[in-house]
């Protein structure tokens, strides 16, 4: 059977599925995306990524005529059709179509585009046993990065630097010397017993698995500081983390080649990802 793709009001086989050559999205990235996950076929934190778009269509002032009803009746329907337990679901939405010109068109009409790719989330329970390294990189992206746009060529490059050198993820330092988030993840250090992750600006994603950390581990009484913090704190902190909806939380134990801590996962990363995956457990059934 044909994966199945969604595209401007008509299900098509993914490999027949495509947009103009003028739609803005291809020409000026003039779109938004969101990432979610499919555990157990069922969507995670679904409401909050509808929430996130919402936002971003406003802030963009992209109007889409389509109900959130309307789009998880759309997400259903590619999942059933996929047969997919365990996935990420794309959903992106560009200003539309029209002849090339910078100004928004006077009559484009969004363009919604929904995919389903199968993801393997059991290899994040192997990658939380041994944890990840990541390098670090200077933030070349604009200046506003809280916007959730598929401009994303400086994390792109970033992630290819990363994967040259064989870490998972690269960490971006700002011109202000402070880590703001990886290329395609919130990052987080652990420092006496307190977790700390820069605070929500126009300097970083608000990720939503960043936004359910922080409410577990509150929950938990793990005190949570969001403030900025530097590459130098990060080296010296106890533990370091990164979380994200296609990595709901990875200890970090290196950090350009030197060793956070003893260079092994901690213990306070072990208690988050058992909160975490119990969160994802309650959600959709899915356990490590
Ligand atoms: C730059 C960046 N930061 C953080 C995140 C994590 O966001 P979320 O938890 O919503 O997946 C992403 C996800 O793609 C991202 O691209």
């Amino acid at each position: 059977m044909p994966q199945l793709a969604y595209v401007d009001g008509r299900f098509l086989a993914l490999s027949e599925a495509g947009v103009s050559v003028e739609d803005r999205g291809l020409q000026f990235a003039d779109a938004i995306y969101e990432v979610a996950a499919v555990m157990n076929g069922a969507l995670l934190d679904w409401p909050q990524h509808l929430a996130r778009m919402r936002r971003n269509l406003a802030a963009l002032f992209i109007d889409l005529a389509m109900s959130d009803a309307a789009l998880t009746a759309i997400a259903g329907r590619l999942l059933r059709a996929n047969a997919q337990r365990d996935a990420l679901l794309y959903l992106q939405v560009t200003r539309g179509t029209a002849r090339r010109d910078h100004p928004f068109p006077k009559a484009a009409r969004a363009t919604v585009i929904m995919t389903v790719r199968r993801f393997d989330f059991r290899q994040r329970v192997a990658q939380q046993r041994s944890g990840i390294a990541v390098i670090t990189v200077n933030d070349m992206r604009w200046r506003r990065v809280d916007l959730k746009t598929t401009g994303l060529l400086a994390n792109v490059l970033a992630k290819q630097d990363a994967r040259a050198a064989g870490a998972f993820e690269a960490w971006l330092i700002g011109a202000d010397d402070m880590v703001h988030e990886g290329a395609s993840t919130n990052a987080w250090i652990v420092k006496a017993g307190r977790i700390i992750t820069h605070p929500l600006s126009e300097s970083i994603l608000p990720g939503i698995a960043r936004a359910s950390l922080i409410r577990l581990a509150r929950g938990a009484q793990i005190p949570v500081v969001e403030r900025a913090f530097s590459l130098a704190e990060a080296l010296a902190a106890d533990e370091a983390l990164l979380t994200s909806t296609t990595a709901p939380l990875l200890p970090v134990v290196r950090i350009d080649s030197v060793a956070v801590g003893n260079g092994t996962p901690g213990p306070v990363a072990a208690r988050l990802a058992a909160l975490v995956w119990d969160d994802i457990a309650a959600q959709t059934g899915w356990r490590p």
